[in-house]
């Protein structure tokens, strides 16, 4: 059986935990579909289209095994896209409880919605303060981002808000 799983998120911009988490994702199935989705309950730094392009120089730049396609979505309810791509998974990156608190009403309601199930997945501990949030915080004021993000994207910033 193909299986195919979703790794959504904002990505503004991918760090080294998500990066983490596509990795693990990607070891476990056949394919994974990372998707951008734009969260209207975020201000955001970067376009979408800046933000796939950077998850694909990063995961280009890690060397990451597997069958990993990198994409956004802005039409509808993510479970759509799952439906249209036969993906039957999402995979979330869990770093303390609020993510699950925050996760686990998403994962019910998109099981719900179309049946897709949802896997929390642990990355490594290293990540577990690092967040998109923090590293546009630090990055807009001049701080050094370096160690939590891919370089790739540590550069992109550098040269992009200094
Ligand atoms: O990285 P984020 O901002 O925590 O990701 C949240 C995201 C984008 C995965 C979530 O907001 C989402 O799934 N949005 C898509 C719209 C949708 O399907 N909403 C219903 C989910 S219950």
């Amino acid at each position: 059986m193909n299986k195919i799983a979703v790794v959504p998120g904002s990505f503004d911009p991918v760090t080294l935990g998500h990066l983490d988490v596509i990795a693990r994702a990607a070891s476990i199935v056949d394919q994974v579909h990372v998707v951008v989705v734009h969260n209207p309950g975020k201000t955001a730094l970067l376009p979408i289209a800046q933000r796939v392009s950077l998850i694909e120089r990063a995961i280009a730049e890690a060397k990451i095994p597997g069958n990993i396609v990198v994409t956004s979505w802005s039409v509808g309810l993510l479970v759509d896209y799952c439906t249209d791509v036969g993906a039957t998974l999402l995979i979330k990156g869990i770093r303390s409880q609020v993510d699950v608190t925050y996760e686990t009403p998403m994962a019910i309601v998109n099981r719900n919605l179309t049946g897709v199930e949802t896997i929390f997945m642990l990355p490594d501990p290293a990540h577990a303060h690092v967040s998109s949030s923090l590293v546009r915080q630090v990055a807009s004021l001049g701080g050094d981002v370096s160690p939590y993000v891919p370089a790739v994207v540590a550069e992109f910033l550098q040269s992009a808000l200094t």
